[in-house]
């Protein structure tokens, strides 16, 4: 693990293409759908987390700013190859740490029934009904941060 590097950058990063790359492999292609289809103007203010092993990007997961308070997790996707090697973690810590220093409390995120479990793990509980997004089943999920609201001493 001492050779995966997590960063934040943003759309104008030479990196962007490779955030594309992994999310249209690992997130569209095995629903038969493609990011070209996608709305990708949150790209362009979101801030774009990313894991480098050797200077390719193995992974990544995007923070979008919902209001002055929450923040969203999305299109969080990691290689196949290295997946269950705690990469994913590595993002989403990388991005608390950044969301907590920028002072949101709450991050939420649309999680695929499938990572439920994985998001859990990190400490985001479910909440509402099941729907459905890209075709497949998802359930809401929420954790608060840092020490804002949700955190009453
Ligand atoms: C879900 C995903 C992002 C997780 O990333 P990862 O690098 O494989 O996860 P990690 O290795 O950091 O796992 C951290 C912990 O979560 C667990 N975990 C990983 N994926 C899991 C899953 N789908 N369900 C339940 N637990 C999971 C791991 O076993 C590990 O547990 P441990 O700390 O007890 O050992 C990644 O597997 C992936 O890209 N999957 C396909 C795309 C996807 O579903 N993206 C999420 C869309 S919401």
């Amino acid at each position: 693990m001492e050779d995966i590097i997590v960063s934040a950058i943003d759309h104008k990063a030479p990196q962007y293409q490779q955030v594309w790359n992994v999310r249209e492999e690992i997130l569209r292609k095995p629903l038969g759908r493609s990011l070209k289809d996608d709305d990708l103007s949150r790209d362009l203010i979101d801030t774009i987390f990313i894991a480098e092993h050797k200077g390719k990007v193995i992974g990544c997961v995007l923070l979008h700013r919902i209001d002055a308070g929450q923040a969203q997790l999305r299109a969080m996707a990691v290689y196949n190859e290295w997946q269950g090697k705690g990469v994913g973690r590595l993002l989403v810590q990388a991005a608390e740490q950044y969301a907590i220093a920028n002072h949101y409390h709450r991050i939420i995120l649309h999680a695929r029934k499938v990572a439920v479990g994985f998001y859990s793990g990190m400490g985001y509980n479910t909440y509402g009904d099941e729907f459905t997004e890209v075709g497949i089943p998802h359930f809401m999920m929420e954790k608060n941060i840092g020490g804002g609201i949700g955190h009453s001493l």
